[in-house]
């Protein structure tokens, strides 16, 4: 069953539902081995983006615990905008030198990147746009699902003659409700959460991250397997439009 109702309060600034202090310390804990083939994926996935610009609009990027310095690099500038006050000097310590060596700069703005979606595109007309893995979480930021659901259906349109990319959790929960080994896949079109659970062999109770429309409905995807905590596994969506 897909479950798409509730959400989490706000703890605070350091205790946020998505980043946030407890984040950084799991990501510390697991990148190296229990994200390892998800970061392998998503770079392998990154690798295959290439929007033609110089500039990256660097959307809830985090630390950037699973992006990798060869693409960060590939950018000249990275305007990258989050709402957690310790994502720009993580992200600093995580990428800082390879940026340096590839001379590119990095500048960290601390707000909300839908609300300020239209400011940011007009600041930055030349950027590609990349959400970077914080749609799948804005549910747990608001509580209307409806309205966030509406909201993240309509982010296409605000992005026209924009190349962008997003990075999103499609559904969560327990690995135990898996079928068989979690894997990855490549697909074109729209997939239900229904028809996404029967793909991936879950059972049991799965959050519905109400990112199903966020893609165009004839978009390439791949859609990639993530044990983010102990247990549970993400079942992440990336794909690119222009
Ligand atoms: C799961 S983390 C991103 C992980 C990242 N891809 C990485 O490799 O570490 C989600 C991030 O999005 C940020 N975030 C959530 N909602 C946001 C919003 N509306 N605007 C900007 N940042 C947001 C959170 O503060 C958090 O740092």
């Amino acid at each position: 069953m897909v479950a798409s109702a509730g959400g989490t309060p706000l703890l605070g600034s350091l205790l946020p539902p998505s980043g946030g202090l407890e984040w950084h310390v799991r990501a510390l804990r697991r990148r190296h081995r229990a994200w390892a083939e998800f970061r392998a994926e998503l770079a392998d996935w990154l690798d295959t983006w290439r929007p033609a610009t110089t500039g990256l609009l660097l959307l809830g990027p985090s630390a950037g615990w699973c992006l990798p310095d060869a693409f960060l690099a590939r950018f000249r500038r990275i305007d990258a905008i989050d709402l957690d006050p310790l994502a720009p000097l993580l992200f600093r310590a995580l990428h800082g030198r390879a940026l340096a060596a590839a001379a590119a700069t990095v500048s960290f703005t601390r707000s909300d990147a839908l609300d300020g979606l239209e400011d940011l595109l007009a600041r930055h007309p030349d950027h590609a746009v990349l959400f970077a893995n914080f749609l799948g979480q804005r549910r747990l930021h608001r509580g209307d699902v409806d309205r966030t659901a509406a909201e993240l259906a309509a982010l296409g349109a605000r992005l026209t003659g924009r190349p962008w990319a997003s990075i999103h959790d499609r559904l969560s929960g327990r690995a135990g409700d898996l079928a068989g080994v979690p894997r990855g896949f490549a697909c074109v079109g729209v997939l239900e959460p229904e028809t996404l659970a029967r793909r991936v062999g879950a059972s049991g109770e799965w959050l519905d991250h109400l990112t199903t429309r966020v893609l165009p409905d004839d978009a390439a995807r791949r859609i990639m397997p993530w044990a983010m905590r102990p247990g549970r596994i993400h079942w992440v969506e990336a794909g690119s439009v222009g």
